[in-house]
Order: structure tokens, then sequence, then C-alpha cells
């Protein structure tokens, strides 16, 4: 038992060390920061007309964008003013959230989310930057700019000061460097987190608690249906999540797997619960994702299927992750939007879907 678990819980504590003290030095700072309005609240309306010359085709330049510089600038303050739409459920506005935060904060602008946002994240999540609200986010001439689901060397000099950036971005390759940053941003709120704790530490695996929780995403609903009909593609069958529950009973002692779901019923019909090491903990409430969302990153490690949810899931429970992979058809339209690369950490395990119900047809 010891020898499994050695290997990861060394490195996990420094971790968790390091993220404790990295966010409470943050705290600090934002109470520092707070003492004085955030420069870029009283800009709501641009001082000076726009400025042309710097809304060129970017020509990256190796220092980023030039902040011309203005008879009236008094302070040093970063110019303008960037956000995202806030468009999708939770996994895809978390991603929208972490992209804007990693984006703006390359670029050397200050970042707002749009109101939707607040109320999707701030009930779950602790997190910092500012709100604009609908009223003064009507009186910004913004300048839309769409991305990919990977980042591009051109997001890093993006020119312009009123930004909104549009689409679904959910990759790492936007925020991985800051991740420990993201991590602070989605800390769960205390009475979330604490919820959480208090389901898994009554679970037991034939009357002991168990070292090892496992959380498992298995995502149905729209997507049964969405994946086959337009992407050319599969959902997790039984398979898949018998060979991944299979890896980490191989690899851990006696583990327990949480199962969410926004399809519980399939769920309990298609997971192998003989053992006793399976609990159906999930509500599969879509509108109201906090409990199995904090669920799955109080678990030690994951099993996701598809979808943004899980990918979130995964990347803050933060340990051995087993995903779903190549589940569409080589000549899938999902390819040209999503990349699976830049979706899944080059350590997470994954296991090949079973194409063979789209080839029948
Ligand atoms: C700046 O660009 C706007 C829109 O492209 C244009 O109407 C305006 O005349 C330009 N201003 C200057 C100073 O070039
Ligand atoms: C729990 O006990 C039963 C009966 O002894 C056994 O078959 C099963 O494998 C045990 N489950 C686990 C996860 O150890
Ligand atoms: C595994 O998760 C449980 C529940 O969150 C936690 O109490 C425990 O410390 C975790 N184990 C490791 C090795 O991180
Ligand atoms: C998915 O497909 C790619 C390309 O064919 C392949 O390199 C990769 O190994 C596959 N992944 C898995 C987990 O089978």
């Amino acid at each position: 038992m010891p020898s499994t678990q050695g290997p990861f819980f060394f490195p996990m504590a420094h971790f968790v060390l390091f993220v404790f003290t990295a966010s409470t030095i943050f705290h600090l700072q934002q109470r520092l920061v707070r003492i004085q309005p955030p420069p870029a609240i009283g800009r709501l309306e641009p001082a000076e007309p726009e400025d042309n010359a710097s809304s060129a085709p970017s020509a990256p330049s190796a220092r980023g964008p030039e902040r011309p510089s203005t008879p009236s600038a008094r302070s040093t303050a970063p110019r303008g003013m960037w956000t995202i739409n806030a468009i999708g459920r939770l996994g895809n506005q978390m991603g929208e959230y972490a992209t804007l935060y990693a984006l703006a904060k390359l670029n050397g602008r200050p970042a707002f989310i749009p109101a939707e946002m607040h109320s999707t994240l701030a009930p779950i999540f602790r997190i910092s930057l500012p709100v604009l609200q609908g009223a003064a986010a009507r009186r910004v001439p913004w300048r839309n700019y769409p991305l990919h689901d990977w980042m591009e060397e051109q997001y890093r000099h993006i020119p312009w000061e009123y930004v909104r950036l549009t689409g679904y971005p959910c990759s790492w390759t936007f925020y991985h460097h800051l991740r420990p940053e993201i991590l602070r941003e989605f800390t769960l709120h205390d009475h979330v987190r604490a919820g959480a704790q208090a389901y898994l530490r009554g679970l037991r695996v034939n009357g002991s608690r168990p070292a090892t929780f496992v959380g498992v995403h298995v995502r149905r609903g729209d997507y049964v249906q969405v994946m086959p009909d337009v992407w050319k593609g599969v959902v997790a069958d039984r398979a898949y999540l018998q060979a991944a529950l299979d890896r980490f009973r191989a690899r851990h002692p006696a583990p327990v797997f949480v199962v969410t779901s926004n399809g519980m019923a399939w769920c309990r019909e298609n997971i192998d619960a003989s053992r006793g090491d399976v609990v159906f903990a999930g509500d599969g409430v879509e509108g109201s994702p906090a409990k199995d969302f904090a669920l799955l990153t109080q678990c030690n490690h994951t099993v996701m299927t598809i979808g943004t949810f899980g990918i979130w899931a995964a990347y803050l429970a933060g340990g051995e992750t087993v995903y779903l992979a190549n589940y569409t058809l080589p000549d899938s339209p999902f390819l040209k939007l999503f990349k699976p690369e830049a979706a899944f950490l080059p350590e997470w395990f994954g296991i090949a879907a079973d194409l063979s119900p789209l080839r029948k047809h």
C-alpha cells in the first residue's frame, strides 16, 4: 500500500504547500490593492479617441503591445479593458475565465468579466476578476477578437485596448504556465468544499474508510445525440468505464469511485458496482452543478469522459487522470475546432473510444 501511495503523496504535499503559500501571498496583495480603487474603473469611457496607430494589424514585436504615451497620462496603470463572452455552462465559462485571465495578463491589460459569468462562477469559486456591469459594458468601444481553442503566438501581441475575446476556449495551452493562479481563482468557497468533504468522509468500502477517491464524470444528456448526429463521434460506453476504473483498481489499493453524471440512470445500469467500491453520488442537476463539481475536485484522481466539466474537474483535482481519447472519426468537423493535444494534459492517460457503432451506418 505505501509503495503505491508514496510517489503521489510527496509531490502532492509540496504542491499543496506551494498553492497555500502562493494563495496567502496573493490574498495579502489583494487586500493592499483594494485600498485604492482599481485604476481602470475610472476609465470606463476612453479618455482619448481610439488610437488608430496601435490598431494596425499585429506586427508582433518582441516586447508585446506598445502603450502609446499620451500627454494626459499621469500613471503607469495599464490602459484599456479586456473581457470575454460568457457562453455555455460551467465548464465552458471556466475556460473562458481562465483564458481571459491569462491573455489579459500576457498583454498587460486589465481584465473584467461579464455579469453573467460572475453569476455562474462566483457562487462556487473565490474568483477575483472584477465585474463589468451591463450598462458600463455597453459604452465601451469593444473590438471582438475570436479565439481558437488553443494558444497561438499572435495572442501574445494583441495590440488593442478594448478587446472582447470570443469563442469557447478551454485549453491548458492558454493558462497552464499560470497554474497556481488558476487553481487559486477556482478555489472552492469553504461551505462548498465542506459539503463535498463531509460526503467523502462518510464513504466506506467494505467497512473501511478509503484512502483513495477517484472522481468519475460521465457526460451524457444532449451529447448522447449530438456526438453521433453532429460530430461523427461517440460518448463513453460501458467498456471504456470498465477499463478506466480497472486501471485505478490495479494501481491503488481499494480506491472508491465517486460517480457524477447528467445521466445517473444510465450509470447505475452500466457501471459495475458489484465490488462495493462504486458510489452513485451525483445529483446530476445541470442547473446547479456546484455539488457534483465540488465532489469531483475533492477526489484525488479523475476518470472523465468528454466535455469541459470533466476536463476542469481533472485539472483542479490534479491527480492521475484517465480520459476518453479519439472519440470522433478522423474526418469529423469536431477536429477543426478541437485539438486533443491542447485539451488533455500530456501526463493524462487516454483510452481510445470504440468507434464501431459509427462505422455501422
Ligand atoms: C480612426 O479610425 C476611425 C474608424 O476606423 C476613423 O473613423 C477615424 O477617422 C480615425 N481617426 C484618425 C485620427 O485617423
Ligand atoms: C469487499 O468484500 C467483498 C466480500 O469479501 C469482496 O468480494 C470485494 O472484492 C471487496 N471489495 C473491495 C473493493 O475490496
Ligand atoms: C485524497 O482525497 C481526500 C479527500 O479530499 C483527502 O482527504 C486526502 O488527503 C487525499 N489524499 C492525498 C494523498 O492527497
Ligand atoms: C489517438 O489517435 C492518434 C492518431 O491516430 C494516436 O496517435 C493516439 O495514440 C490515439 N490515442 C489513443 C489513446 O489511442
